[in-house]
């Protein structure tokens, strides 16, 4: 497995390169058909209406547009967008700070929401139903509440863990849509753009290329394209062929396939700890040292996706394509129940 692993530094966001590349309407904005679609009507909806647009939770993976689509949002809503993330806001003061000095209309994005304090959260319930907020003032015996109107704003949650919201959390949310793995296609469309954008030559085949070793994500799809074009500079007349970007994924030592560090570590375990499965979500969580819920909610709708795993009522269970891509040859004869 000489395969170096869809790395940590691809999959960090670059803030430079992100804020040039992130489309900034929805027309820009490609795949996800039916999410945009939804998001379309609601905002020309609330628009006719002239009233602001319900709150939404986008949830996902990292780097599938969830902070893209809070952008676009507000831009088409014409309102103003105030960021802010669930471990920044760590007093129940702050969040008031962040609400009263929020106008009509505005959006108030809360970036990893799942990581709020139970006792801010609950400030935000009636904040969301009846935009008001209410505030103790004052200490000991002088202590009371006070009950403010706020504007009628947006929240825009994201989240990369849904499954840790709390019901009343969830339930305040009129719009909520979870982002998918992007199909190679998409991904190679996505490169396409930010090649134009970047101002790197690259034909289609390269950009499959490319695309296909993405993860499904077009964080790392741009993070990838970059480093080609780097190649393509300094080892060639830097135009990116389908031909280049092999040779410059295969120096930077990139996965075939975009799998990454954790997708073989838990197909493995599958494999030579559970004999190919059924394992359940657990004790596979606790062989690969994560927790279950970013198995589930991150890690496996990729390898899912890919065919490489299936979700049975007795467990998940690896296929064939798993065995073949990890070089491992499948020994337990139970094929029928593998594809
Ligand atoms: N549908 C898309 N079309 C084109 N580019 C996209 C799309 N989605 C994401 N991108 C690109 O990927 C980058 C990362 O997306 P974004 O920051 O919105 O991800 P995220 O879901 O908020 O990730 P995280 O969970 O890490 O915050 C964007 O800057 C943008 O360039
Ligand atoms: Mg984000």
């Amino acid at each position: 497995m000489a395969d170096r692993l869809v790395s940590d530094v691809l999959t960090k966001p670059d803030a430079a390169l992100e804020a040039t590349l992130r489309p900034a309407a929805f027309a820009e904005f490609t795949g996800q058909a039916k999410t945009r679609e939804r998001l379309e009507i609601g905002v020309e909806a609330a628009r006719r209406r002239g009233e602001s647009l319900d709150h939404v939770l986008l949830s996902g993976p990292p780097g599938l547009g969830k902070t893209t689509l809070a952008n676009i949002l507000a831009k088409a809503m014409g309102a103003n967008l105030r960021a802010t993330s669930g471990p920044t806001i760590e007093k129940a003061g702050d969040l008031a700070g962040l609400l009263t000095n929020l106008e009509e209309g505005d959006v108030l994005f809360i970036d990893e929401i799942h990581r709020l304090q139970k006792t801010i959260e609950e400030y935000l319930y009636p904040a969301m139903e009846d935009f008001k907020l209410d505030i103790i003032i004052d200490q000991g015996p002088n202590a009371r509440s006070v009950r403010l109107n706020l504007p009628r704003f947006t929240l825009i949650g994201a989240t990369t863990r849904a499954g840790l919201l709390s019901a009343p959390l969830l339930t305040r949310f009129g719009i909520r849509e979870r982002l998918d793995y992007y199909p190679a296609t998409q991904l190679q469309q996505i490169i396409q753009r930010a090649a134009g954008l970047m101002k790197v030559s690259l034909d289609e085949q390269g950009a499959l290329e490319i695309a296909r070793r993405s993860r499904g994500t077009p964080r790392i799809a741009n993070n990838l394209l970059r480093r080609v074009r780097d190649y393509a500079e300094v080892r060639a007349d830097g135009r990116i062929t389908r031909d280049l970007a092999d040779r410059a994924l295969a120096i930077l030592e990139i996965d075939q396939h975009g799998l990454d560090e954790m997708d073989k570590r838990i197909l493995q375990a599958v494999i030579t700890k559970f004999g190919g499965g059924p394992v359940g979500l657990n004790s596979l969580a606790v062989v690969v040292g994560e927790e279950s819920d970013t198995l589930e909610e991150v890690y496996e709708p990729y390898l899912i996706m890919e065919g490489y795993l299936h979700r049975t009522p007795q467990g998940r269970v690896v296929t064939e394509l798993a065995y073949r891509r990890l070089g491992l040859t499948h020994k337990g004869g139970g094929q029928s129940t593998l594809l």
